[in-house]
């Protein structure tokens, strides 16, 4: 027998109206009100969408009380221990993990689109040096529209396919190239025969004057930070992206977009205040007074690295960066690393609090990579374009899902007006 659709009813001055019920695969049903302002004259209001689904979606799903991570239905821990981050490009792209050829093909795609148009250079040297890569970022993304026509047009499949594997390409090159840029080295070229991640270390790290050889730890470790940072579902820049994507714009003005919603300290800049904030402590002993500082209503600081908007147990990403970092520094010899021991007693007396303990603050992604990056010799200022490198196949993959949606809107929120009223204009001499 055919199960009752559900309903919601909502009365308003008496008067009742059924609301669908839509029921996903996985999480809390979503109760539809795209009719509700045609039928009983109301919007709902939401700020901070924090009880609002925007879109549908099959490629990510979070629980954020339990603590889970799904790419397309693989849990983040199988994929950051047996995947790497190409596959997972590929199965946040497509939708199921690849096969020996189908993997071959995608990376031999994207190995071959690492390079940049080479006016592109003249670009970044527009800029000051001591910029902040992020901004560089910004602009350099919002201009490959500039430099790749051949594939802008959004109702083209092909020229979609075309711009995801180059924005995923390139952004490696990008990244590295705003790094060079700050410090004043030469640009290094992809080097095909590399790895995604080796590639990118590469570009970063190698000078023209000496042979530069990968550590292939480090190229493991930093494979490994991609992978957990790859998507995360309808977060702010992701909405970002694809508010920007609503109206038509083309796909490398809406990653462009997506990159200025991720600098802000309460995103993606976290990873760099985190550090920062870790290196101000300095000192186990200097732990109570942070804490303390967290706590107090008066006063804005708060813990970089804690707290999530969905999670509100440990994000399952934290636990993997944390395992990262021990091995990681444990490798280069550097275990006694007092960055990395302030921030596990931070955690441990953080997580011992009433205060944390009851708002449901953990730690977050953010909380170790930074340790992480910074034993690998990235400046903080390069944690964040990191980020934005990472996330750019999330962007793309819920770029993709959204432009494929034959039932497409422009992105419009209402508001609750709370100025003035109408009134009549008043001359200049009257006022
Ligand atoms: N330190 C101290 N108190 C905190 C913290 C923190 N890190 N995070 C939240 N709180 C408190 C906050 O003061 C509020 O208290 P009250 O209810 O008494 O007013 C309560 O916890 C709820 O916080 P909220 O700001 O309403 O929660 P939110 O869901 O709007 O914000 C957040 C989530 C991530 C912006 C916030 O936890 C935060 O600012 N964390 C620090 C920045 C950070 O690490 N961001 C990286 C997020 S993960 C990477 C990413 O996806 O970008």
């Amino acid at each position: 027998m055919a199960e009752t659709p559900k309903t919601a009813s909502l009365t308003i001055d008496g008067k009742t109206f059924e609301l669908p019920v839509l029921t996903p695969t996985l999480g809390p049903d979503v109760i539809d009100i795209r009719k509700l302002y045609a039928q009983a004259n109301v919007f709902t209001y939401d700020p901070g969408f924090t009880s609002t689904a925007a879109c549908d979606s099959a490629i990510t799903y979070i629980d954020g009380d339990a603590g889970i991570l799904l790419h397309r239905g693989y849990p983040i821990d199988q994929l950051a221990e047996k995947s790497h981050f190409l596959e997972v490009c590929f199965l946040l792209l497509y939708g199921e993990l690849p096969t020996a050829d189908q993997i071959e093909d995608f990376e031999y795609r994207v190995t071959n689109h690492t390079m940049i148009h080479e006016q592109m250079h003249n670009f970044f040297r527009g800029f000051r040096r001591d910029a902040h890569p992020m901004a560089t970022m910004v602009g350099v993304v919002g201009a490959m529209s500039a430099f790749y026509h051949d594939s802008t047009d959004i109702a083209d499949p092909w020229q979609r396919e075309v711009a995801s594997i180059r924005l995923v390409a390139k952004m490696p090159t990008i990244a590295a190239m705003a790094y060079k840029y700050s410090i004043g080295q030469p640009f290094v070229y992809p080097r095909n025969d590399l790895d995604y991640a080796s590639n990118f270390l590469r570009m970063c790290f190698s000078v023209p004057a000496e042979e530069y050889v990968v550590n292939p730890i480090l190229s493991r470790a930093m494979d490994r930070i991609f992978t957990l940072h790859a998507d995360h579902e309808q977060n702010a820049s992701t909405s970002t992206v694809r508010l920007a994507s609503s109206s038509g714009a083309n796909p490398f003005a809406c990653i462009a977009a997506g990159i200025a919603c991720l600098w802000g300290p309460a995103h993606g800049g976290a990873n760099q205040a985190c550090l920062e904030m870790l290196r101000e402590i300095g000192s186990v002993d200097r732990i109570p007074e942070f804490i303390d500082r967290a706590k107090d209503k008066n006063d804005p600081f708060r813990l970089m690295g804690f707290g999530h908007r969905v999670y509100k147990n440990f994000d399952p990403r934290a636990k993997v960066m944390k395992q990262s970092a021990d091995e990681v520094l444990e490798l280069l010899g550097i275990e006694n690393n007092p960055t990395l021991q302030v921030a596990k007693e931070l955690e441990k007396r953080a997580l011992e609090d009433p205060y944390f303990v009851e708002k449901k603050l953990y730690p977050n992604v953010d909380f170790y990579s930074g340790i992480i990056l910074d034993a690998m010799g990235f400046p903080t200022s390069m944690f964040t374009p990191i980020f934005a490198l990472a996330r750019t196949v999330g962007w793309i993959s819920q770029w993709k899902e959204q432009i494929s949606d034959p039932q497409l809107k422009i992105g419009r929120p209402r508001q609750l007006y709370q100025g003035v009223t109408q009134r009549d204009y008043i001359d200049v001499e009257n006022r």
